[in-house]
Order: C-alpha cells, then structure tokens, then sequence
C-alpha cells in the first residue's frame, strides 16, 4: 500500500523567520512529505514494524496507513480508582486477563492490584501491553513502542507480546518504534525503515533478523547478505 503523507503548516515570515530562511536557505520549513510503500496488504503477516529516527514520520505513516482511530494508547483509558487487574477485560474472562499479564512479563501478582497511575514505566508498559493482547484489534498501530522503558527490558518486552500476539490468529499489528534494537527480539514479519524507505520481509522460517543489528543499524540490503536462513 503506497502512502503519501504531506504535512504543511503555515509559512511564518517573522522577522526571525526570515531571517533563518536567509541564513539557512531551508528548503521547507512549512511542509514535510514522504511516500511510503508498506506491505500491509493481504493476510499473511501479523506483526509489521514502522523504525527510524525520531521525526523521520513513522507516527505519521502509523496514523496515514488504517486511519487514527486505529493507533492504539497503551497509557490511556484506565481507570486509576481500580486496580489493573479490574480494568482489563472487565466483563472478560479472570484467568484470561491473568495469563496475559503475565505473558507479557508482568508476573508480579502485587502489582495486578495497584492503579495504572502508581505504576512503574515498565509496569504500565507491561499492563498496557497485556490489555491491548485480551482486547486483541483486528488492525492496530501502536506508536512509541519500547520508548519509555530501558532497552533491556524493551528488548525482553517485544519478545514476549510477539509470542502473545502471535496467538491471536489473523490480527494484524503495526509497531512504530525509533529502536532497532528490538527487531531481533520482535521478529517482525515486515520491516519498514523510514531511513532508507525501505521494506525487510521475514523469511516464513523466522530469524532472518539476525543479532548483527544494532540500534543505529539500517536495515539495508548489505546486512541480509550475511543472513543464513
Ligand atoms: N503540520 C505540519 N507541517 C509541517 N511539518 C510537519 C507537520 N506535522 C508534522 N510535521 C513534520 O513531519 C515530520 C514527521 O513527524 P512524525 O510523523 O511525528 O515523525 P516521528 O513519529 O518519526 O517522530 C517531523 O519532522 C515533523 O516536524
Ligand atoms: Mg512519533
């Protein structure tokens, strides 16, 4: 699916702005557009990873590519006078909502009856993580994924909700991510890369992101050369 995303904004001719427009020679500083081809169609992929640096548009692609109402927020719509444990799934099974915290890696069972809001950043990415597994959107984007958390645990974190979104047979999700980090761990089926523009798709025997990535690695064509499958 080609996706063309073209921002503007107005074209303040202050006197500072025109006078950075003269020292700089800017090309645009009201406009921002870049064209994206992500494979999103069809029906064989369920995990696809948007990654790049921050403001390279991948929150821009994520809203563009199933509409904003499809960008889900791990971090809203709990009810702080209720403890997690309550908010997930309310009217859901108990054992279900229990598994899957702990599936995502938030096995410690005190923290299922706290308030989202006293959480700590793993905590609450955890949680969030854990509702949006029950909930389980037919399509959904998740932005800033792993952001806010230490790499450690990003990296632990993706491999867990790849393994539990994995058993939500033919629901498809899109991460948007500034980490590359997390690939090896995620095993996404697609990667696109807002650096290069550029789509990775995984082999359907997995790994083919392999541990030579690095956080500030591209995911360019040199690196699968290496890639034994
Ligand atoms: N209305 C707008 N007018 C001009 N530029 C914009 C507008 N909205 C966003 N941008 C620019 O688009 C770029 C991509 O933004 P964004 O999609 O949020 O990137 P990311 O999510 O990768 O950080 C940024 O450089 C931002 O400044
Ligand atoms: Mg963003």
């Amino acid at each position: 699916m080609r996706i063309e995303v073209q921002h503007s904004c107005e074209n303040y001719k202050s006197f500072r702005a025109e006078k950075v427009k003269s020292l700089f020679n800017p090309e645009s500083g009201h406009t921002w557009s870049h064209i994206a081809d992500l494979p999103v169609e069809g029906n064989d992929w369920q995990i696809g990873l948007i990654v790049g640096a921050s403001g390279s548009g991948k929150s821009s692609l994520g809203k563009q590519v199933w509409g904003a109402d499809r960008v889900y927020d791990l971090y809203s719509g709990w009810d702080n006078e209720k403890p997690i444990v309550d908010c997930i799934a309310p009217e859901g099974d108990f054992k279900t909502v229990t598994g899957a915290l702990a599936s995502v890696g938030l096995g410690d069972v005190p923290a299922w009856l706290r308030p989202f809001k006293v959480l700590s950043n793993r905590e609450q990415f955890r949680a969030g993580l854990a509702r949006l597994t029950v909930e389980a959107p037919d399509k959904v984007v998740v932005d800033e994924f792993t952001s806010v958390i230490d790499r450690q645990i990003a990296q632990v974190g993706a491999a867990a909700f790849a393994k539990a979104w994995r058993r939500n047979t033919g629901k498809q999700i899109i991460l948007l991510s500034c980490h590359y980090d997390i690939i090896e761990w995620l095993q996404p089926d697609w990667v696109y890369d807002t650096r290069t523009a550029d789509v990775k798709k995984n082999s359907s025997q997995g790994l083919l992101f392999p541990s030579t990535y690095g956080r500030s690695t591209a995911v360019t064509g040199s690196f699968l050369k290496r890639i034994t499958i």
